[in-house]
This record gives structure tokens, sequence and C-alpha cells, in this order.
């Protein structure tokens, strides 16, 4: 990943998060901290789409996740982000079902991750995933799913 994409994801990130601050960092400073945490995590998990030249989506997955919640290791969602200017066309699906994909790959078995509760396009996208709410810290809510 070249510096000009880092940048791009910044953006992109901040802008899809538009209205849902409560819940995202909003400094591009931390941003940036943060998009090098996912990538650090597990580079591999990491996957970019391009319309052409430009960054429209990203999904952050963990396969080296410990789950404290589930004690044991799954496939964590730690971030998906698509272009407002692009939702609803099957890409945010596309990219996790590839990371779904992925964690069996792994030989995971559940894929965990955390949503604002009041993040309800999120949700939705998630419910429609096969993804079911399992439990709640402070405004977070904890969704899982089997993978086999
Ligand atoms: C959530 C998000 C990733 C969805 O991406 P997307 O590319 O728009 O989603 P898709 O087009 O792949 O939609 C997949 C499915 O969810 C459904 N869906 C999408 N948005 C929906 C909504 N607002 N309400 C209900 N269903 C919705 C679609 O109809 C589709 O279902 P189908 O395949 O049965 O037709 C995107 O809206 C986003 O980036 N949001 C801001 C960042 C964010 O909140 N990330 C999640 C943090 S936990």
């Amino acid at each position: 990943m070249t510096r000009e994409d880092l940048e791009a994801i910044v953006k992109l990130y901040l802008r899809a998060y538009k209205g849902l601050e409560e819940y995202a960092y909003t400094h591009p400073k931390d941003v940036k901290a943060y998009i090098k945490w996912l990538l650090k995590r597990d580079p591999e998990g990491f996957v970019l789409k391009r319309d052409g030249n430009r960054i429209v989506a990203f999904v952050a997955g963990d396969a080296n996740w410990f789950s404290k919640r589930e004690w044991k290791n799954v496939g964590a969602i730690h971030e998906i982000v698509v272009d407002p200017d692009y939702w609803g066309k099957g890409i945010g699906k596309t990219l996790m079902d590839r990371t779904l994909n992925y964690f069996l790959g792994k030989g995971l078995d559940l894929a965990e991750l955390w949503v604002g509760d009041r993040n309800e396009r999120a949700i939705n996208f998630y419910k429609r995933l096969g993804f079911k709410e399992k439990d709640r810290y402070n405004y977070w809510i904890r969704m899982v799913k089997k993978l086999r």
C-alpha cells in the first residue's frame, strides 16, 4: 500500500462515518494510526476495492483475533467501509463473503464484530449476511456468525 493509498483510505473512512462520529475516530491522525493498526493485525485480511484508481471500499478482517467473550480464536471483522457513493451495490457483501471464506480457510468456525447500537444501516447489513446479536457493551453490540 502506498502513502497515497493510506491518505485516500483515511478520507474514505471519515466520509463514510459522517453522522456516526460517536462510533468512529474523527481526527485524521487517529484514523491513520487505526488503519496502520488494522494492517498490522492481519495484512492478509486487509482488502481494498478500487474503481479505476479510486479506492471505494476496504475491509479489515483479522484471523488472529482472540475473543475474550468466546474465549477462543475467532475471525474478527474490525472494520468495513464502503464509499457512500457506492452504497447498495453489493460491494460490502462481496468484501464480507470474501473475508468469511478467508476465515474458513484459516480453520476458524466463528466470525465476530462490534457495531454501534444506532448504526442501523450496518446492523441491517450484517443481519442480511447472517450475523446475530450476541451481547452488548455500553453502546456497542457484538454480533457473531457461525462459519461451519
Ligand atoms: C454498512 C456498509 C459497509 C454496507 O455496504 P454496502 O456496499 O452498501 O452494502 P451492500 O450493497 O453489499 O448490501 C448488502 C446487503 O445489505 C442490504 N442493505 C444494504 N444497506 C441496507 C440498509 N440500509 N438497510 C437494509 N438493508 C441494507 C442490501 O440490500 C444487501 O442485501 P441483499 O444482498 O439481500 O440485497 C456501508 O453502508 C458503510 O460503509 N457504512 C459506513 C461505515 C460503517 O458503518 N461500517 C460498519 C462498521 S461496524
